[in-house]
């Protein structure tokens, strides 16, 4: 990872402007998830370290936009650009870096280019998605689905698919392998949402719903409740919460065991992705580390 790390640098120096170095210095690198899943892919590869950098510069420059979009004030335990810098910092920081990350790009074989780029429209497809569902209360699983393969499954079937293109492996089987990692590992964060604190989220917690967002265990829990219930959800959708209204929706989704049933759907997909590549074991580590994550 630290040849990852160095890449990183190397390609913010070539940005070649201050302000862009101590802005990114002040970002958390975060997991890495999708650089060591593309070391694990293809470590012998030369050009795997720059592959990594590159997915990573466009995650962070995604995450950016995002934070402007959802207008948030924590990333990651620290505070969010725009809180600091203000919107049109964040938007520009995350044009500069993804740009970047396009530009190096071009040293790869035409396939790998593209199917990183293409993964990029999926990604801001998936975030205007996002966007637009937020606006009225969802209540339907396969719709959420889809948006949530766009917006956080693509980047990593794209990292997954590249490196094996690199790696001279099976490409279609690691896809379907970073696909239903990318989509666990968006099922988790939903319930991470639910079930820890913003003390150990680097973020606020129970904020989705209130964001817009129905995530899978309000998707569950919903299909659950009686007509008075469903009503009385509905209507805290999008409202700033009181200590109450998030003990009762806690009390009913324990009741109907919402996030069970999405932590379910979590490890069914997780070992669809653990049968793609054939058990294959420092992929199956990162799946194992992905879904026992409490953050
Ligand atoms: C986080 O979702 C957001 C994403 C995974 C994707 C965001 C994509 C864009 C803004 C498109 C633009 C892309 C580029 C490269 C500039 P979330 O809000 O559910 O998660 P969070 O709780 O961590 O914020
Ligand atoms: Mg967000």
């Amino acid at each position: 990872m630290q040849r990852v790390e160095n890449e990183i640098a190397r390609l913010i120096k070539e940005i070649d402007y201050d302000e862009v170095t101590r802005l990114f210095e002040m970002l958390s690198g975060g997991k890495r998830l999708r650089a060591k899943l593309i070391l694990k892919i293809a470590p012998n590869h030369e050009k795997a370290p720059l592959l990594a950098a590159i997915v990573e510069l466009i995650h962070a420059a995604s995450l950016l936009h995002d934070d402007v979009i959802d207008e948030a004030s924590l990333r990651r335990g620290v505070p969010s650009v725009n809180a600091t810098d203000g919107s049109k910092i964040a938007v520009m920081l995350g044009d500069i870096l993804y740009s970047k990350a396009f530009t190096e790009l071009i040293d790869f074989d035409r396939d790998v280019a593209k199917i990183v780029a293409s993964s990029v429209t999926a990604l801001s497809k998936g975030e205007m998605l996002d966007v637009k569902m937020a606006e009225n209360f969802n209540s339907d699983e396969k719709k959420y689905l889809d948006m949530l393969y766009l917006k956080t499954a693509t980047l990593i079937e794209s990292a997954a698919e590249a490196s094996a293109i690199l790696a001279g492996k099976d490409s279609s089987q690691h896809a379907i392998y970073g696909r239903n990692l990318g989509l666990s590992f968006q099922i988790i964060d939903d319930i991470l949402d639910i079930t820890a604190d913003e003390k150990t989220l680097g973020k606020p917690a129970m904020n989705d719903f209130v964001e817009g967002k129905c995530t899978l265990p309000y998707i569950y829990l919903y299909e659950n409740l009686n007509t008075e219930d469903k009503e009385k959800l509905k209507n805290l959708h999008t409202k700033k919460l009181d200590t109450l209204e998030i003990t009762w929706i806690k009390e009913k989704m324990a009741e109907h065991k919402s996030v069970e049933k999405s932590f379910s759907l979590a490890q069914k997909l997780s070992n669809e992705a653990m049968l793609a590549v054939k058990d294959d074991t420092g992929l199956v580590s990162i799946l194992q580390t992905m879904i026992q994550r409490s953050y």
